[in-house]
């Protein structure tokens, strides 16, 4: 039987529905409305895409969403000065500072100017070292968005074999903490990794976040095991596809997720959610010590 499709956009309508409501709430109870600047330093067209759809997300909720455009030459020092600049900047609420940066940053070094509390991609160590220590304030928006979507499609975590494809600091590796702080079985694979298949047909949930059109065929997937595919490859000819290859895939997986439509619509609605977070927190001078459903 073919896996069940796991609709992203269908769910993030909802999550941005329920934000909206939170976010009207919130306006209506303290006069302000959560904001949030993001920066974007150079002209990457990828980035510029995400960017407006993020942006344009925002606004459907309720949200203030800025942009700060800072040249390709942009020394470091100057976009360090522009995040503290948001940082005491008290219509701000959530800053995110997109990746990729031009050559020549330091990202991980410019994403430590950013104050922890405004940090609503999670990314800043603050709130990296708090998702390993198993109690998270901002999770990364990506592995928070899958883990809604399992949620929402009664995927049970706990107790199984989840198994991850990749280690980037923006998805693989929060993923893998997040799935092991609902107490799954976490396994990360890499590039490093032998015999990949070997490790991903023990998955019960296998998410895959390489950015490599194909990697993961039937021959890696365990029969009805979800499967989350992260990536967003453009072919030669302008498809978008993922990691997966969703035909042949979906005939062995027990769920799948589509590419475009299924964890990429969620990333922007976690973005929300934590944006929403952060306004609640900064205006109430505290944060509860877990941000994750079902922690
Ligand atoms: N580039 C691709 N995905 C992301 C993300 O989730 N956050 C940021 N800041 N940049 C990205």
């Amino acid at each position: 039987m073919a896996a069940q499709i796991l609709d992203g956009r269908a769910l993030a309508d909802r999550v941005r529905q329920e934000v909206a409501a939170r976010v009207a709430d919130f306006r209506s109870s303290t006069g302000i409305t959560p904001g949030l600047a993001v920066v974007l330093v150079g002209d990457d067209p990828a980035s510029q895409v995400y960017i407006r759809a993020k942006m344009r997300e925002c606004e459907r909720a309720g949200l203030r969403a800025e942009l700060h455009h800072l040249p390709a030459d942009a020394r470091q020092d100057a976009v360090e000065a522009k995040l503290r600049e948001l940082n005491s900047d008290p219509d701000v609420h959530g800053i995110l500072l997109q990746w990729p940066v031009p050559s020549g940053l330091d990202y991980g070094q410019l994403i430590e100017a950013i104050a922890p509390i405004k940090d609503v991609d999670g990314f800043h160590p603050v709130n990296a070292g708090r998702l390993l220590e198993g109690r998270p304030r901002f999770v990364p928006c990506t592995p928070l968005g899958i883990l809604r979507l399992l949620e929402a499609y009664d995927i049970p975590v706990a107790g199984r074999h989840a198994v991850v494809v990749g280690r980037s600091p923006i998805v693989g590796r929060p993923m893998a903490a997040l799935l092991l702080a609902h107490d799954a079985t976490v396994t990360i694979c890499h590039s490093k990794t032998p015999d990949l298949a070997s490790f991903t047909r023990q998955a019960d949930v296998l998410v895959v976040a390489v950015g490599r059109p194909g990697l993961i065929g039937p021959q890696h997937v365990k029969p009805g095991a979800a499967v989350i595919d992260v990536g967003i490859n453009r072919l030669p000819g302008g498809r978008l596809v993922g990691d997966v290859d969703f035909e042949a895939v979906r005939d062995v997986a027990g769920w799948i997720t589509p590419v475009p439509g299924g964890v990429g619509p969620m990333t922007v609605a976690m973005l929300l959610h934590n944006t929403c977070e952060a306004a609640r927190w900064i205006t109430q001078g505290s944060s509860p010590s877990t941000n994750s459903p079902g922690m």
